[in-house]
């Protein structure tokens, strides 16, 4: 069966008065419907780029995208813009991290609602009405007919989330986006909304990309976890794998720099000593070694590509991965 959508080799360099910044180095992945996909890496490391390239939200002018991103089997990296708004909302949608700058701040949210509804959908203005009552019902907005009338302003940091959400799943598209949908929002209300998106996606049997450097949130809500450091995937497995039989040290040192990995949820990265390398001029070896505590020579001198691991849907990219690690370290 055609996968919901395909990534192949996808890479996006950004021109700038510095040289190109290789912001995507040759990423691959494919989701099926009705399941989660979780992005995880440090600030920078490519995540919000490749997001918005799935979803050709890239500025045509500056950013060069080569490679392949089918939905349903179909091209769509590169694809006119007007072909690109047929596909947005109604098949894929996204919900960004900060609501306040996708909301229309003198707009009363009810009415951003039907509007949304009323352009994708063929509805009358009452019938538009009563889904976005509905909807908002839908994602836990209390007292849905007063809220309909308030402005976004009016309403708190979660409550604007959610509305983001029901905007989001307006049109019940088969693909949700979600890039930091809780950076910024306090903790309770941030595992209230990602317990809503893990709700809504199961309902409406939805596939959703959730990106985020909260390594907690991808741990409970994933069924798979791509790793992504400096533009590149460096580990990819179903999210029980990952967690239990990483071998990619870059895995290693995020999973090491929380708290506990049992921690259930909205645990931050602690910061990885060193940083990540310029995307101007990336080094010729394994984007990790200056940083990495198992880097040999060969590591600094050969980038080492994606290999497929011991268990089905593993792979990682790494010239010594942990298993090979502990062997040398036992014999
Ligand atoms: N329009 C642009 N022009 C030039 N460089 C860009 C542009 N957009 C992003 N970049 C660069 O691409 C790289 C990846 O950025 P991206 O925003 O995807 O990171 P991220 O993983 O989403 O980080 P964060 O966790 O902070 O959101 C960064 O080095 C960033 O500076
Ligand atoms: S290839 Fe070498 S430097 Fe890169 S992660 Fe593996 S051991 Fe570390
Ligand atoms: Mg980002």
């Amino acid at each position: 069966m055609t996968p919901l959508l395909e990534v192949d080799d996808l890479h996006v360099s950004f021109a700038t008065p510095r040289g190109a910044v290789r912001a995507v180095q040759g990423v691959s992945l494919s989701l099926e419907q009705g399941t989660t996909l979780g992005i995880v890496g440090e600030s920078g490391s490519g995540k919000t780029v490749l997001s918005r390239a799935i979803m050709g939200l890239l500025p045509r002018h500056s950013a060069t995208q080569t490679g392949s991103v089918r939905y349903q089997g179909n091209e769509i990296l590169n694809a006119p813009n007007d072909e690109l708004r047929q596909l947005w909302g109604t098949h894929i949608a996204m919900v960004f991290q900060d609501p306040m700058t996708s909301l229309n701040p003198v707009l009363r949210i009810g009415r951003q609602i039907t509007e949304t509804l009323r352009i994708h959908l063929d509805l009358t203005k009452s019938e538009a009405k009563e889904t976005a009552l509905s909807l908002l019902m839908q994602v836990g907005i209390p007292s849905p007919v007063e809220r309909f009338n308030a402005y976004p302003g009016q309403l708190s940091g979660g409550m604007r989330q959610r509305v983001m959400i029901a905007i989001a799943l307006a049109c019940a598209p088969n693909l949700l986006m979600a890039d930091e949908p809780t950076t910024g929002l306090d903790v309770t209300v941030q595992a209230q909304i990602l317990d809503l998106l893990s709700t809504l996606q199961h309902e409406r049997q939805m596939a959703m990309i959730l990106v985020t450097h909260d390594l907690g949130v991808v741990a409970t809500r994933a069924d798979e976890i791509i790793v992504m450091y400096a533009g590149n995937v460096v580990e990819r497995a179903p999210t029980n794998v990952l967690f239990t039989q990483m071998s990619m040290p870059y895995t290693e040192a995020l999973l090491g720099s929380m708290p506990r990995i049992s921690y259930p949820s909205h645990t931050r990265l602690l910061s990885i000593d060193g940083r990540p390398p310029d995307l101007l001029s990336p080094p010729a070896g394994c984007p990790f070694a200056p940083r990495c505590p198992y880097a040999q020579g060969k590591c600094h001198r050969e980038k080492p590509t994606l290999v497929e691991g011991a268990v089905p849907g593993h792979s990682y990219a790494c010239w010594f991965p942990l298993p090979i690690r502990e062997k040398a370290a036992t014999s």
